[in-house]
């Protein structure tokens, strides 16, 4: 099992090997995390990405999967492009999305291991523009990566926001699972 990590901050300044998008199947960028990793980044993540779209991902990437590209200007060295679902509601759907969502994270996970990633960040995924209640999210978030065999040694989540910082923390205790808690600024 990896080490799982928590901490309050804006993901694009974290220093760690591989930094995950929350990013749209089309690739080309778009708001939230997936626009400030792009402007932090810089252009060369868009290249590649467009490069992505014109050669293997013509359709895009599908929901559940994840692929991964440069860094640009970013400390990590790696951005992985995971696509999380949309909340669908309540009902009979959000089993089956939330499926994809444990995909997004499992392949996330796959391609940073199969990269050589010693660490990875995650945003969380589907829990802003794509609507998707927080508690359900941090539940998934932290029992898919608990639970990957394939996996970098160490899993941190980068909540934007003390509310998401905490929901995470509750989550983690409830299913009791050891949590690192890091300072606002963590040297790594
Ligand atoms: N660092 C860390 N977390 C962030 C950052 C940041 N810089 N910016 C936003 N977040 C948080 C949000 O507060 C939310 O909790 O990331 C979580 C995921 O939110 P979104 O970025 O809206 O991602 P998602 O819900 O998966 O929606 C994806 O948004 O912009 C588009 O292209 C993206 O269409 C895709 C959709």
């Amino acid at each position: 099992m990896p080490r799982l990590e928590l901490v309050t901050g804006d993901i694009t300044t974290e220093r760690v090997d591989a930094i995950v998008n929350a990013a749209n199947s089309g690739l080309l960028g778009g708001g939230g995390v997936d626009g400030a990793i792009h402007r932090a980044g810089g252009p060369a993540i868009l290249e590649e990405c467009r490069a992505l779209r014109a050669t293997t991902l013509p359709d895009g990437l599908p929901t559940g999967e994840a692929v991964a590209t440069g860094a640009g200007r970013l400390s990590a060295k790696w951005v992985i492009h995971a696509v999380g679902p949309v909340w669908p509601g309540l009902g009979r759907l959000a089993d089956e999305r939330r499926a994809l969502l444990r995909s997004a994270y499992r392949r996330s996970l796959e391609v940073a291991r199969d990269l050589g990633a010693a660490s990875v960040a995650f945003p969380a995924i589907s829990a802003g523009i794509y609507g998707w209640p927080a508690d359900d999210a941090a539940v998934v978030a932290l029992t898919t990566s608990a639970e990957a065999e394939q996996a970098p040694e160490r899993v941190r989540f980068v909540l934007f926001s003390a509310r998401m910082h905490d929901t995470f923390a509750d989550a983690a205790e409830r299913l009791g699972l050891d949590v690192v808690v890091l300072g606002d600024r963590d040297p790594r």
